[in-house]
């Protein structure tokens, strides 16, 4: 298994010049060397300066989006391309977040081409799965996540697959204080890989999966304590720069 990643996504806060001051601060507290991997994901308006900062600086970090649309280009208002994120520097995008499915009626479909058109154009998609708590409270966990992980990558050949990575989010724990268990973080990550192994064989054994939901420094000791979590997506807490690093220094290698 490759190094953890540890990636923060802002979702919809920091002007540019907030963000600019953020990634000031956080560069002199975040871990140096490459023991983990580091993303952010500002807000579309500020990629652009944070990619150049990132670059003057020689930050290790690295750049992601929210979001894209599955077009290059044309009569698409208000939407974003994969090469036009991929011009300005990103690495990563996040696809299918929760709140695009909730807020946005984004479907498993969509999430699909989004997927490709990501892979088409050289960024790794960061897609993210996660029930809600009606389906887990009836017992449908497993379903829903499998169902949201296939469909969404449906179509992705073995070659391919190495650029994605998973997010498993419970709807129930973002932005709730209330973070998964590692028991119950590990079961559904076990039975993501499982799901990998039999679709994509050696392949799927190398995607990493990550963990999203109310992370903070407080908890994310114990959740990188398990092997079967391969990294955090963080909200809340990535917006403080002492309390994302704090979670990076708590992400050390994957214990074996
Ligand atoms: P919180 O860490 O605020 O719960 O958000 C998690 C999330 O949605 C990351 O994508």
């Amino acid at each position: 298994m490759q190094q953890r990643l540890i990636a923060g996504n802002w979702k919809m806060h920091k002007t540019v010049q907030e963000a600019l001051a953020f990634i000031q601060e956080f560069a002199k507290l975040a871990p140096q060397g490459n023991q983990v991997e580091i993303a952010v994901a500002p807000p579309f308006l500020a990629l652009h300066a944070v990619g150049q900062s990132l670059g003057d600086g020689d930050y290790p970090f690295k750049l992601a989006a929210q979001d894209l649309f599955w077009e290059e280009e044309g009569a698409f208002t208000g939407e974003i391309s994969a090469p036009m994120l991929k011009h300005l520097g990103c690495h990563y995008v996040i696809i299918g977040h929760s709140e695009r499915r909730r807020l946005f009626g984004e479907t498993d479909e969509e999430a699909n081409k989004k997927v490709h058109a990501a892979i088409r154009h050289g960024l790794s998609p960061i897609l993210c799965v996660g029930e809600s708590l009606q389906e887990r409270q009836a017992g449908r966990t497993s379903a829903i996540v499998r169902e949201q992980a296939l469909r969404g990558l449906q179509g992705v050949s073995s070659e391919a697959i190495q650029k994605v990575t998973l997010a498993y989010e419970p709807v129930w724990a973002i932005g709730t204080g209330h973070a998964a268990s590692v028991v119950q973080a590990e079961e559904v990550h076990t039975l993501l890989r499982t799901t990998f192994q039999e679709q994509w064989g050696q392949a799927g054994q190398e995607i990493r999966i990550l963990y999203g939901g109310s992370v903070t420094p407080e908890n994310a000791g114990e959740l990188f304590r398990s092997a079967h979590i391969n990294g955090a997506l963080v909200g809340k807490a990535c917006l403080n720069p002492q309390a994302f690093a704090k979670i990076i220094h708590l992400a050390s290698p994957i214990p074996q």
